[in-house]
């Protein structure tokens, strides 16, 4: 999705910002642009990569302290050079970068065109920067008031910062719905879209709230409302390093971050889980017992990887706590008119904890009375802020567009609450509790135990790299991490897959079955593994090739499978933490089997700021 960066200070911008635009390129993107200001402002984009922008190194003034930069991922018109940010006022006056959706672009668009503007783009920011300028013309209004003035009027979603020629010691910027942070240097000050960018010049940041205006120099930042009311600014320490966010010997950022997964569960359970003691606390929750223990039901919301382990959670929530639980797409459940009240409790999950859709459904939620918790991984994140209460996966930040590590905090925060919620209610025993925070404890050296036998899983890859089709096969807890492992093959490597309960599969997608189709099986030893043994059978049956995902020593599916990947042993509702690292591996090596950018897919966004 859009990114944006901008620097205000005394150093050479056009580095700052250039590196900090490579810093977001996780976000997904097609094209980008800076601007610089030295005596006028001077502005270069470009369809492509953010390292086209090189190319202006040498013509560049190595001068300006000032500038903003962009990512564009396309929404309104193609990706091209004209399309890019930043976009520039008719007057020439004002140039803006923009992040978001300006939904009723097109209204203003033809006011402005009666009034005899032209555009060069087909964007919606470039609408917004002309009304802007249009504004401020028609009431001789100072920048601030204009844009104030502008946001009223606009629908959407939007971060935009924006330089005025004559104001060489100020940008100007505001936020509804996408994120942007400010970071705070010694006579400098940084905007970025998350703190990637920004993190190795300072760790002082403050998160821009909604309807928020921020006026930045290089030794203040003035916060107001759009009602031009003075807001103090809360200033926040970062805690993360550079080295969290670059590959540390890793070919691609995906990789490592599957391969993080073994330290990225302990920084999980981290003061929470101490299975010795047999002790789990999980404070988000403790602080909320009884809206959980009362709940009528629990209602999932989320998007994509999150949704799935929204679909596992409801397997958890219902076995442990006897509470109905319903999972919908954020972007389903806010158009839908759903029926929420007082009593209903929302678990929003989001890596990002920006995605566009859960945001605005928690919004909805929240006014109908539900209790909102979220389960979310970017700490100071706009759903994180929202949420009544919530529990971080401290994951740490996901860089490759696919999310990996993130799906497995997620799921160990649920299992969490899954059990505390158990206990408070006396729905669990005593010794189902202390059994399930004992496998939970074992969870990070398993997953570092099945990640070791990554080798045997790349060797299947390679032997299905060339593979049109494959289907994913899961039961109970298994079958949302065969959704899992259809959306990643999917995404990494532009293969047509499928994720499907197993037993669904004789209601229709068992015509797809013959000799050239894989079919991978997510059969671990559970309450369903006879059924999925049938379910085997009768792929074999058909000629189909079968891919199983086993726990350690079954011997009883080896005989019947093509492929065989083993996993673990632990508890089945636990089980989806080990059976899903294989569908990650698999995914990984198959895209770079098939020379893919697997870090940057085509058409996909890290975090998705726009519906
Ligand atoms: C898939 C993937 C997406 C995200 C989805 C929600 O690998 O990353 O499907 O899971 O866009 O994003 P978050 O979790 O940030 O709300």
């Amino acid at each position: 999705m859009c990114g944006i960066v901008a620097y205000i200070g005394s150093q050479n911008a056009f580095p700052i910002i250039l590196k900090g635009l490579k810093r977001l390129e996780y976000r997904g993107y097609d094209s980008s642009g800076i601007a610089l200001f030295d005596e006028h402002i001077s502005c270069f984009k470009k369809k492509g990569r953010v390292s086209e922008l090189e190319a202006w190194k040498d013509s560049v003034t190595q001068t300006a302290q000032v500038g903003i930069g962009h990512t564009r991922w396309a929404t309104h018109g193609e990706p091209s050079d004209a399309n890019a940010h930043p976009h520039t006022s008719n007057n020439g006056k004002l140039t803006l970068v923009h992040n978001g959706i300006i939904e009723n672009y097109a209204s203003l668009k033809k006011e402005l065109e009666q009034k005899g503007y032209k555009f060069k783009s087909q964007t919606d920011t470039e609408v917004l920067v002309n009304f802007i300028e249009d504004i401020q013309k028609n009431n001789n209004s100072t920048l601030e008031e204009a844009i104030r003035f502008a946001l009223k009027r606009v629908i959407g979603a939007y971060v935009i910062i924006v330089m005025e020629e004559g104001y060489p010691d100020r940008l100007i910027a505001a936020r509804k719905g996408s994120p942007l942070v400010i970071g705070i240097g010694d006579g400098e000050h940084f905007l970025a879209s998350d703190a990637s960018p920004i993190i190795e010049y300072t760790k002082k940041v403050i998160y821009v709230n909604d309807y928020e205006l921020a006026i930045i120099s290089r030794d203040e930042v003035s916060l107001k409302n759009l009602g031009n009311e003075p807001v103090t600014p809360y200033i926040q320490q970062l805690d993360m390093e550079l080295a969290q966010i670059e590959k540390g010997g890793y070919d691609h950022f995906m990789l490592k971050e599957i391969f993080e997964q073994p330290d990225s569960l302990t920084d999980c359970l981290r003061g929470r889980l101490e299975p010795e003691a047999g002790i789990l606390t999980l404070a988000g929750v403790e602080q909320n017992l009884s809206a959980f223990a009362q709940a009528k039901r629990i209602v999932i919301i989320a998007c994509g990887t999150s949704w799935h382990a929204g679909l596992v959670a409801e397997y958890m929530i219902e076995t442990l706590c006897r509470i109905p639980v319903e999972v919908e797409y954020a972007s389903e459940f806010r158009y839908r008119n759903p029926v929420i009240g007082v009593g209903d409790v929302i678990i929003a999950i989001s890596q990002s904890g920006e995605t566009a859709d859960t945001l605005v459904a928690i919004e909805k939620a929240k006014e109908q009375g539900a209790f909102i918790f979220g389960v979310v991984n970017a700490v100071g994140s706009s759903i994180s802020r929202i949420s009544h209460a919530g529990a971080y996966t401290h994951a740490g930040p996901e860089i490759g567009v696919a999310s990996t590590k993130a799906f497995t905090g997620q799921l160990t925060v649920l299992a969490m609450m899954a059990m505390k919620i158990g206990k408070e209610k006396g729905t669990i025993t005593a010794a189902t509790y202390q059994h399930l925070i004992k496998e939970l404890g074992q969870i990070p050296e398993k997953v570092k135990n099945t990640l070791a036998a990554h080798l045997k899983v790349k060797e299947v890859a390679d032997k299905y790299a060339d593979a049109r089709d494959f289907l994913f096969l899961g039961r109970g807890y298994n079958f949302p991490v065969a959704l899992e492992g259809a959306l990643k093959l999917k995404e990494i490597s532009y293969i047509h897959a499928e994720g499907y309960p197993a037993a669904e599969m004789k209601h229709g997608p068992i015509a797809l079955v013959d000799e050239n189709l894989p079919v991978l099986f997510v059969a671990t030893k559970d309450a369903y593994y006879e059924k999925i043994v049938s379910n085997i059978q009768e792929i074999k049956a058909r000629k189909g090739k079968v891919i199983a995902i086993v726990t350690e020593g079954d011997d009883l599916i080896k005989g019947m499978a093509d492929d065989i990947i083993e996993v673990p042993e632990t508890d089945e509702l636990l089980a989806p933490l080990v059976s899903v690292l294989p569908t990650q591996l698999l995914s990984y090596y198959i895209g770079v089997a098939r020379g893919l950018d697997v870090d940057k897919p085509r058409n996909l966004a890290k975090s998705v700021t726009v519906e």
